[in-house]
């Protein structure tokens, strides 16, 4: 089996997607400086950077496609209409489905959060509906094959400050997952992998998950898990502190000189995690 994991896409700003009355929000303007000033060109070539992995899909197809979020930099709803096509025909290039969480920069607001159920609702299929306590449905779980179980857990959310870009897995949700992973039939199986935007090994106050020690709780002690997340623009492997938990960090799919995605093929307990790097308008796999 093959499973494709990619994110932090940050498409650049389609024309007309500012509008006045969202762009006055107080989060937003300081933001715009910001991404003016040094983000927007480090990301400016997404679409190009998307569609070869189109392409790179169609000469090397996935089984699954897990998508970690952060597809828009403002969650302006011109932004997300624009950018929902776009990724879902990527991720409908998987053989069997795609599983998806949304990252801080789509829920960029308290209406960005109404935006994106609307125009960003594939990936969310949910095979355990009854476990869902959070808004957004999560946890969600999706059986991979009879080995491997995705579960996924929504770690975004929108805060007034622009350079507040902090995570949390609400309380309600991190009880829902343990019930989740005690589920013999979920937790059992030989690959348990769990999804978010966030790292849930980043404790740091600004940009990190503010309860990261909370959810290690409930991680710690249980076997066959594998942390798969975003919102780094950097790709990294490791391990969750004082377990052998392995974390697996995609990277930003479109960030200038760091671009990344990551391929997994489970086999001997491990998922064998090898970068795609991006050179001349096309990307190449690394060699095991
Ligand atoms: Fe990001
Ligand atoms: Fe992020």
């Amino acid at each position: 089996m093959r499973i494709l994991h990619f994110g932090d896409v940050h498409l650049p700003l389609p024309p007309g997607a500012m509008r006045l009355s969202e762009m006055l929000h107080p989060k937003r303007l300081p933001a715009l400086l910001n991404f003016w000033a040094r983000r927007g060109t480090k990301y400016r070539e997404g679409v190009g950077k998307l569609n070869a992995l189109g392409a790179f899909l169609r000469a090397h197809p996935a089984d699954w496609i897990l998508y970690g979020g952060d597809s828009v930099n403002f969650g302006l709803r011109g932004e997300l209409i624009a950018a929902a096509p776009r990724i879902s025909s990527v991720l409908e290039m998987a053989r069997k489905g795609a599983v998806t969480v949304p990252g801080n920069h789509d829920l960029y607001t308290g209406r960005s959060v109404k935006d994106f159920q609307r125009w960003f609702s594939f990936g969310n299929r949910n095979e355990r509906p009854e476990v869902a306590v959070a808004q957004g449905g999560f946890p969600r779980v999706r059986f991979l094959s009879e080995e491997v179980v995705c579960v996924t857990l929504s770690s975004s959310l929108p805060h007034l400050a622009f350079w507040n870009s902090s995570g949390r897995v609400p309380t309600r949700e991190l009880e829902a997952l343990k019930r989740v992973l005690d589920d013999p039939e979920i937790g059992g199986r030989p690959y348990v992998l769990i999804l978010t935007h966030y790292p849930l090994d980043e404790a740091g106050f600004f940009h990190g998950l503010r309860n990261a020690n909370e959810v290690a709780q409930v991680l710690h002690g249980r076997k066959n898990l594998h942390l798969l997340n975003g919102h780094n623009h950097a790709p990294y492997s490791r391990f969750l502190p004082g377990t052998d938990i392995p974390v697996h960090c995609a990277g930003s799919l479109s960030k200038k000189g760091c671009e990344s995605f990551l391929v997994y093929e489970p086999f001997g307990g491990s998922l064998n995690p090898r970068r795609a790097r991006y050179s001349k308008a096309a990307w190449t796999l690394e060699e095991a």
